[in-house]
């Protein structure tokens, strides 16, 4: 089996967690990894799982992975397995306006899910936050664990 990992980053975090699940994924199956600005459409050819990130940006995905996601033609996604996931604030540890700011505008991960089954894609298992400090980073300090074990569950819905 084919998986693709494809993320957007700006400062590290999601690549991060891009590549640990791609290095997990990769003890079982053939895996690729691609950052958003290098991907070509070629790039989906044979695959077979798509494994998709992004930091949140306002409650969604960046500009650039919205217009990735967009790009991708309607056929190439019917019926392909997905799993999404994002970076952004843990709301406990900010302050309660923004708390209420992020329980309002939500995170990039479940947006990306609703639209690619929208498109026909099939979702193995629900989308995941993974929580960094601040805008930067770092991440929290259990989410490189949160990640392999987040993997762990790909690889048992395939
Ligand atoms: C312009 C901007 C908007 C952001 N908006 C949100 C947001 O709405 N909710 C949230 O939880 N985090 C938000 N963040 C924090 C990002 O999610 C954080 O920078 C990201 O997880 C870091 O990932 P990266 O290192 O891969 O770029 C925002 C960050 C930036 C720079």
């Amino acid at each position: 089996m084919n998986i693709l990992v494809i993320y957007d980053s700006i400062h590290g975090n999601t690549e991060t967690i891009a590549k640990t699940i791609q290095k997990n994924l990769s003890t079982k199956f053939s895996t690729k990894l691609v950052k958003i600005d290098e991907f070509k459409l070629s790039d989906l050819d044979k695959i077979e799982v798509l494994v998709v990130g992004s930091p949140t940006h306002g409650g969604q995905a960046t500009p650039q992975f919205q217009t990735f996601l967009k790009s991708l033609p309607a056929p190439s996604l019917k019926n392909l397995k997905f799993v999404a996931f994002d970076t952004g604030f843990l709301k406990k540890d900010h302050p309660f306006f923004l708390k209420a700011l992020i329980s309002f505008i939500g995170y990039a991960s479940p947006k990306i899910s609703k639209f690619l089954i929208q498109n026909g894609a099939v979702q193995l298992i629900p989308p995941k936050t993974f929580y960094v400090k601040d805008k930067q980073g770092p991440l929290l300090k259990d989410q490189i664990t949160s990640a392999k074990s987040w993997t762990k569950h790909i690889l048992k819905s395939l």
